[in-house]
Formats: C-alpha cells, sequence, structure tokens
C-alpha cells in the first residue's frame, strides 16, 4: 500500500512576473510503505520544492497529496510535522543547540508519548542511551553535553534518531551529508541506512552522490524542471551503473552532460 501519494502536484512561483518559475510541473507518485527511494538531479530540478510541498511549506497550485490514506493537501505545515521527519543539509537545522542532546531527543520523542519534556525519567533516559550507543559514536556517555558543541556529522546522526524516534509515517533527507567531509559523510548516510531499515520508515532521500543514489535505497528518481524524468527499481536498477545513469540524465533532459558535470558529482573514495 502506498504510504504517500502525489497527484499531478504543481507549483510555479512569481506567477506572471519575470521570475515566473514552474518548480513543479506535475509530480505524479506513489511511495510504498518501506521503501527508500533516492532522488538526484541537478541544481534548481525542484527537489527540495518537492519535499517542501509534502510539508506543506507552501500551498500547491493543483494537485492532491494523501499521506497514509489521509488527504493532507489542505493541511498547515505543522500538523504534518508530526508524520513527517526531515533532515537539512545544514546540521545547525533542527535542534535546539543550547539544550543537551538527552533534552533534544526528550523534545523529539514527547511528541509520541505526549510527555512533559522536562522531566526526562529513567526509563526514556535509558532508551536514549541505547539509541545512542546503537551510532557507534560514543554518544551515549556524552548525553549532558550540548548539541552545539558536537561536530556537523555527530549531530547529523543526533538528528537521525530524533527524527525518527517518534515513528514518522515519512522520513525526508535533503542532502543531509553533503555538508560534511568524505568519510564523515559516508559514515552518516551508512547510519542512516542502518535506522531506515530497523524503523522500517519509508524514506525519500536527495542526494548529488549518484553513486550513493544507485547503491542505497530501493528505488532511485531523478528529477528535471520540475518533472520526474526517470523512475528505476527492481532488477532495472540493480544492474544500473553510474554512467548508464548519466547517459540516461542527458538523453532525457536533452542537456549535455558537460554543463551538469559540476552538479553531478560522482566522488569516489
Ligand atoms: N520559495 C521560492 N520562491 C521562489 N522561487 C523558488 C522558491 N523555492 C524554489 N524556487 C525556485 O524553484 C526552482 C527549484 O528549486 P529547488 O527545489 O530548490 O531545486 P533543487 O532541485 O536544487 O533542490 C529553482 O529555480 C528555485 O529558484
Ligand atoms: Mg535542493
Amino acid at each position: 500500500m502506498a504510504i504517500l501519494q502525489l497527484n499531478d502536484i504543481r507549483k510555479t512561483f512569481h506567477p506572471g512576473t519575470v521570475n515566473e518559475k514552474r518548480a513543479l510541473d506535475g509530480i505524479t507518485l506513489d511511495v510504498d510503505a518501506g521503501e527508500f527511494i533516492t532522488i538526484i538531479g541537478s541544481n534548481g530540478a525542484g527537489k527540495s520544492t518537492l519535499f517542501n510541498a509534502i510539508c506543506g511549506s507552501f500551498a500547491v497550485d493543483a494537485g492532491s497529496i494523501t499521506l497514509d490514506g489521509r488527504d493532507i493537501t489542505d493541511m498547515p505545515d505543522y500538523k504534518r510535522s508530526y508524520d513527517i521527519g526531515r533532515l537539512f543539509q545544514d546540521p545547525m537545522k533542527g535542534t535546539a543547540p543550547h539544550m543537551t542532546i538527552e533534552e533534544n531527543m526528550a523534545l523529539a520523542y514527547c511528541r509520541k508519548a505526549s510527555k512533559s519534556f522536562f522531566a526526562v525519567n529513567k526509563k526514556d533516559s535509558a532508551y536514549f542511551r541505547e539509541l545512542l550507543a546503537q551510532l557507534d559514536l560514543g554518544l551515549e556517555d556524552r548525553m549532558k553535553t550540548k548539541i552545539g558543541l558536537l561536530s556537523g556529522g555527530q549531530r547529523q546522526a543526533v538528528s537521525l534518531l530524533m527524527s525518527t524516534i517518534s515513528d514518522p509515517k515519512l522520513l525526508l533527507l535533503d542532502e543531509h551529508t553533503a555538508a560534511l567531509d568524505p568519510a564523515t559523510a559516508k559514515k552518516v548516510l551508512g547510519i542512516t541506512v542502518d535506522i531506515v531499515e530497523k524503523t522500517k520508515t519509508a524514506t525519500m532521500m536527495i542526494t548529488h552522490d549518484i553513486r550513493a543514489a544507485l547503491e542505497l535505497g530501493t528505488r532511485t528518481i531523478m528529477m528535471d524542471e520540475g518533472k520526474i524524468i526517470l523512475d528505476i527499481k527492481g532488477e532495472e536498477r540493480a544492474g544500473m551503473t553510474v554512467d548508464d545513469l548519466l547517459n540516461l540524465y542527458s538523453r532525457e533532459s536533452k542537456k549535455q552532460l558537460a554543463n551538469d558535470r559540476m552538479l553531478f558529482s560522482t566522488q569516489k573514495e
């Protein structure tokens, strides 16, 4: 069953002006429970705008959005946020820097348990410690450390725990490793896969790393000019190389690959 259904979503910014931009041009997509979709596409393709539409950052011009069987097209963003976890490129976003790791996790957890977060009880604390220990970053012994003092990678790892601790229906990752150095990015990607597999949360992950897009997850979507131009899974995806995907990009987008070489980094380690 589809956990998320997007039906012909459209969004044009600044319509009728010189700055008119058709950012989403008829997006139709079903995301099944347990799917882990990676999303690629050049700068300005509409990837982040797609996430904004799903989260309700703006009203879409046309189309409908259904989450777990419920039409959320007109639901305000703060209500959707209970069901949708989201991470950004900037590790500073999404956490309260002056609060401790434990307090941040309690804040995320109390959404589900509807508890007073100021009273972190022993049971919750033990649970947070257990989750942190699974990250294998030693953070279980630093639960009283302010989140603002953590490195970007540590912070993204804690953010991943926070955004999945209340059992969201959907997890949206918007280039959440792009600001990290390659080794840390790889580690956080590994943690991402572990958490997604363990929590079985339907996940959409935007990445500029085509290799990671093909190697991680169960399905890959390519966007260009507000449209989905490629959607692969199963055997077709399993047999695809980075070069195949780049060739498909130039064929489908009718653009020269050279123009996008900078935007599609395929870093090797
Ligand atoms: N709030 C906004 N107001 C005006 N234009 C926007 C807004 N958000 C995105 N856009 C434009 O929509 C297009 C798609 O942007 P975006 O979704 O951020 O691309 P990306 O695929 O790189 O994430 C870009 O041309 C961007 O400038
Ligand atoms: Mg973006």
